[in-house]
């Protein structure tokens, strides 16, 4: 038997079976030019999400490989914008010091008025709304309304938040602006947001880090100039060579006894290491006097606390520790120095300073007496308590020298 060809079909049918032939025919090929059309669509769409994700990769590897925190935010602002194919946009970074937030870059065609709008809209205070939820904007917003009312070919504005850890660090802001292209989005689609935002997450991680590696390696250079000073002033006396580091040692062993936490120790040892800095300005002559001191000489003496202070107040990280320096030869019955407060007025951290400072110079040689032994240091701790030391600190000190 004969096959049945689409030739001998042709042959052996009546017209109209012919014309819904070709009919059938017709719209087979439209659907196949539809699924193909599609397919196109898909591999275009597949394409663009690949170049997308190589060029955020891109992105990722140059972030990673700065250490600068300013290359660092102009390359995620750089990629956040090409990503979301915005106009312009800009980066505020949160600063923990005056809780508010502060522009750090801003790029693309942005007008002065509409950048100290947003300033205005998000540099302060206002812009921690931006604290954990990524805002979109257009002219239906109002407060939109107002950028657009400095900056009228505006169109459209995404803010991500850039949130690490649970750290807020600041915020991604991009603005579409009308180009005067037709294709050209002048709305942040869905994907864009999913899009910037797992950016932004990577972004903000590294942007953390890298202002953690600049904060560390600002805080060796400090710590070692701070232990270069320490040195430096216990070289003045002859006899306190290592005064600085004893009472470092001993506030610490202190501050565990008092079950003080990782961070108060920490504030504890760099306080009580630069306890003295201050009499960096008091001539050797006076710091190694034999004899009793004159009233001016005491009182050159009893600056060292506020000049201590004055040196370390710029350093940032040194900020727990400032009180140790200014306030470790107040008195608890309220005779010390410099301001002369009383009891639990006296910060704590200053108050075990305080111990650990006596007790050191107790039991180490003077230049005008003979160290004490250890028994008599006790004594003399102990008869304190209450007028120079806290007698708490004294009674927990007392412990923790009879379990050693
Ligand atoms: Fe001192």
């Amino acid at each position: 038997m004969a096959t049945r060809s689409p030739d001998n079909i042709l042959l052996d049918t009546s017209t109209a079976d012919v014309f819904t032939y070709i009919e059938n025919l017709k719209n087979n090929n439209l659907t196949l030019l539809k699924v193909n059309s599609e397919v196109m669509e898909k591999n275009h769409a597949l394409e663009r999400k690949l170049s997308e994700a190589a060029f955020i990769n891109k992105v990722y590897a140059s972030l990673i490989e700065r250490s600068n925190l300013k290359q660092t935010i102009n390359s995620i602002l750089k990629g956040a914008i090409r990503i979301t194919r915005s106009e312009a946009g800009c980066i505020f970074l949160y600063n923990r010091k005056k809780d508010c937030m502060e522009l750090m870059l801003t790029k693309g065609h942005l007008s002065g008025t509409a950048k100290e709008h947003l300033c205005r809209m998000y540099g302060s205070a206002e812009g921690l709304v931006l604290y954990d939820s990524t805002v979109q904007m257009n002219n239906t917003d109002a407060s939109f309304k107002q950028l657009q009312a400095v900056d009228s070919s505006l169109r459209s504005m995404l803010a991500v938040p850039l949130i690490t850890e649970h750290i807020f660090i600041g915020a991604i802001i991009l603005l579409h602006r009308h180009a005067g292209e037709d294709e050209h989005p002048i709305y942040y689609s869905k994907t864009d947001c999913d899009t910037v935002n797992s950016f932004a997450q990577v972004a903000a991680l590294i942007l953390n880090n890298t202002r953690l590696k600049i904060e560390y390696g600002r805080k060796e250079v400090y710590l070692e100039t701070i232990t270069a000073l320490v040195s430096a002033i216990d070289a003045k006396d002859a006899y306190t060579r290592n005064h600085s580091r004893n009472v470092a040692r001993l506030s610490v062993a202190l501050g565990k006894e008092l079950k003080l936490t990782n961070e108060e120790l920490k504030n504890i040892k760099y306080g009580a290491l630069l306890h003295d800095v201050g009499k960096i300005g008091v001539p050797e002559s006076v710091l190694n006097k034999k004899d009793s001191l004159n009233a001016r000489e005491f009182d050159m003496i009893k600056a060292h606390p506020l000049i201590g202070s004055k040196i370390l107040a710029p350093i940032d990280f040194l900020e727990e520790a400032l009180d140790i320096v200014r306030y470790h030869h107040e008195r608890f019955d309220g005779t010390g120095y410099p301001e002369r407060l009383r009891g639990e007025n006296i910060p704590f951290e200053a108050r075990i300073v305080c111990i650990a400072d006596a007790w050191d110079a107790m039991t180490s040689d003077r230049a005008y007496r003979k160290a004490l032994t250890v028994k008599e240091a006790l004594q003399q701790l102990q008869e304190g308590a209450g007028t120079q030391f806290d007698p708490w600190m004294v009674k927990k000190f007392l412990a923790m020298k009879t379990k050693n």
